[in-house]
């Protein structure tokens, strides 16, 4: 129906005719003269109805409101004088409307386009409006750009698209299944895959050497600002491989799609291991925008004359004392401000918060009684103290002050408003453990199909199973996890072992895993690879707030579609086919 997209009509259009089509972003009414903004996917041309040159057009214009749906012709002429709009790529020419078409009409918006503070359940309503703004548009083609980015680069480097199948058997990566029930075997259920992770290796079997999948994942875990019940993997797995050959993938897979998107960013990324990031960050995701480092003090506090401090001191094992120094945090905070921050550390479990003020004249404040001169010099040493710094100290058992601390230095940093923002901090987070125990239930810290540190005999050796390594690794951006992966098992014996140590029996690692650990017995290939969440990686390219801006219709946090009403309940006719009864839920069930 048009000559142009608006982007396209600029000066060298004076004089022509052409013929646009969009949207109406706004309509002035000056008298004779009505201005029309038309926008079409991705710019706003202004159209000029004149009754002296056309009078049905101009007619027509009257009758038109926002959002209406335009087909308009007309000749380009340069604006007046004065009247130039350096912000728009049209800004110096407008349409004189010579044919006007109203192809479809609009009610007045349910809410204000364009207004950020809108509440985002009326925005899930009518998302198909939202995505109507240039603000929508511009995250969506770059997720088109980047997810383009990536085919293009595996493809390159020799992988292979292949689809793995949606209704099939439990991938487990920690979260619930979304499963669906059979209808030809009444009482079983397929799962949707939590991820690829079983068949991309199985193509490792099958011999396809390089694997990759722009690929849909399906999770049942509690929602946050990053998380949806579905969502995009790129997905990646090689053979013959070892963790080296596998992070340069990840890292020039990463590389050009950002390149592809005009963001300039390094060809390889710093490293750390998970244990350096837990102690020194209190965290497995450390944002490296800014420094805000952690320091173990606890030989010094074992000297301290309080009991507390020096009972937890005595076993350097299970406990922590760890100090986090602020720059100037004495000049920046109050006393009270400095008291409060307890109260936030104390929701995360921690029983105190202690902390000094490094004053012209010595380190001051509540604890210093209890430490000798010596001690009072060596946490100034410690911590490398200068006049105008506060240090904040956290003890206690090493995961929880670990934990809180972690969070204590993601909120210094928000409220002193250090954390720069176009800027993107890589971080691969390397050797995590194997196993995390949690309740009592020895748990995959990554998932169970990965190759665990193996001594000189290739046999898994630890003292304390939370000590054992794995050939694991993530990458994280600006404190985000944005993806994983390890080199994995590729051995029955050996997979057979982390299932017992997981206390799955060997009757359930057969029923659940029994294709995986029969394919080892057919000459599986040494494998690894890597999954980067595509979702994230738009929500932190576009800095938006949540992943829900970058998917075109996402689920609410509380997993529901409001747009199309899902989940909803089924027809009785649907349940009895699928040999289903709904049991109704009473508070004691
Ligand atoms: P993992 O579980 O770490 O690894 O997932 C990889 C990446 O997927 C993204 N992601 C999510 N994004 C949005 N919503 C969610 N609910 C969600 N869950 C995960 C994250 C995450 O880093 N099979 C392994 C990969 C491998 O070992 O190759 C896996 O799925 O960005």
């Amino acid at each position: 129906m048009r000559t142009h997209y608006c982007a396209e009509v600029n000066e060298t259009h004076i004089g022509e005719t052409i013929t646009v089509a969009g949207w109406v972003s706004s309509r002035r009414d000056h008298g004779g003269l009505i201005f029309i903004d038309l926008r079409d996917k991705d710019e706003v041309i202004q159209l000029v109805c004149d009754p002296a040159d056309n009078v049905e057009a101009h007619k027509l214009a009257e009758d038109v409101r926002d959002q209406f749906v335009l087909v308009a012709t007309g000749k380009m002429r340069a604006r007046g004088e004065g009247l130039e709009n350096p912000k728009l790529k049209t800004g110096k020419v407008e349409m004189v409307v010579d044919s006007l078409t109203i192809e479809n009409r609009s009610k007045p918006m349910p809410f204000e386009l364009n207004d950020d503070k809108v509440n985002e359940e009326i925005k899930l309503q009518y998302r198909y409006l939202e995505l109507r703004t240039q603000k929508s548009y511009d995250v969506f083609k770059l997720r088109s750009k980047a997810t383009i980015a990536a085919r293009n680069t595996l493809d390159e480097l020799n992988f292979l698209e292949v689809e793995t199948p949606i209704i099939t058997k439990s991938t487990p990566e920690g979260a619930r299944d979304y499963l669906v029930p059979s209808r030809v075997h009444s009482g079983e259920f397929y799962a949707l895959p939590q991820s690829p992770q079983l068949f991309k290796q199985l193509l490792m079997v099958g011999g396809f050497d390089r694997y990759f999948q722009i690929a849909k994942c399906f999770r049942d875990e509690d929602l946050r600002a990053d998380r949806q019940p579905e969502f995009t993997q790129i997905d990646v797995e090689m053979s013959f491989c070892d963790q080296e050959d596998v992070i340069g993938v990840a890292e020039k897979l990463i590389h050009n799609i950002f390149t592809k998107c005009d963001f300039n960013i390094p060809t390889k990324f710093k490293r750390m291991t998970y244990a350096d990031a837990m102690e020194n960050y209190g965290s497995d995701k450390p944002d490296m925008r800014y420094d805000l480092k952690m320091v173990d003090v606890i030989d010094i506090f074992a000297r301290c004359d309080n009991e507390i401090f020096s009972n937890i001191a005595k076993d350097t094992k299970v406990n922590r004392i760890k100090a986090l120094k602020v720059p100037k945090g004495d000049e920046i905070f109050s006393k009270r401000q400095m008291k409060g921050f307890e109260e936030y550390v104390r929701k995360f479990g921690a029983s105190g918060l202690g902390y000094f003020q490094m004053k012209e004249d010595g380190l001051k404040g509540p604890l210093a009684k209890f430490f000798t001169e010596d001690d009072i010099a060596a946490i100034v040493e410690r911590c490398e103290l200068e006049v105008g710094d506060a240090v904040f100290f956290g003890a206690g058992a090493k995961k929880l002050v670990l934990d809180y601390m972690g969070r204590f230095r993601i909120y210094l940093a928000e409220i002193m408003d250090i954390i720069p923002e176009d800027v993107f901090e890589f971080l691969w987070v390397m050797d995590f453990p194997m196993f995390e125990v949690e309740d009592g239930k020895t748990k995959a810290m990554h998932h169970a199909f990965t190759m665990p540190e193996l001594d000189a005999d290739g046999k898994i050796a630890y003292d304390d199973i939370e000590d054992l390594k794995s050939v694991a690794y993530d990458i994280v951006l600006n404190g985000t996890e944005l993806g994983g992966g390890s080199i994995r098992i590729h051995k029955e014996d050996l997979q057979k072992e982390i299932f017992t140590l997981m206390g799955i029996s060997d009757e359930e690692a057969q029923e659940k895993f029994g294709f995986l650990l029969d394919a080892f017995k057919f000459g599986a290939p040494p494998h690894g690879g890597f999954a980067l969440g595509l979702d994230r990686l738009i929500m932190l390219m576009t800095n938006s707030s949540s992943i829900r801006e970058v998917i075109a219709f996402p689920k609410t946090q509380k997993a529901q579609c409001i747009l199309t009403q899902a989940p909803s309940p089924v027809e009785d006719e649907q349940l009895k086919e699928l040999s289903l009864r709904i049991r109704q839920q009473t508070p004691s069930t």
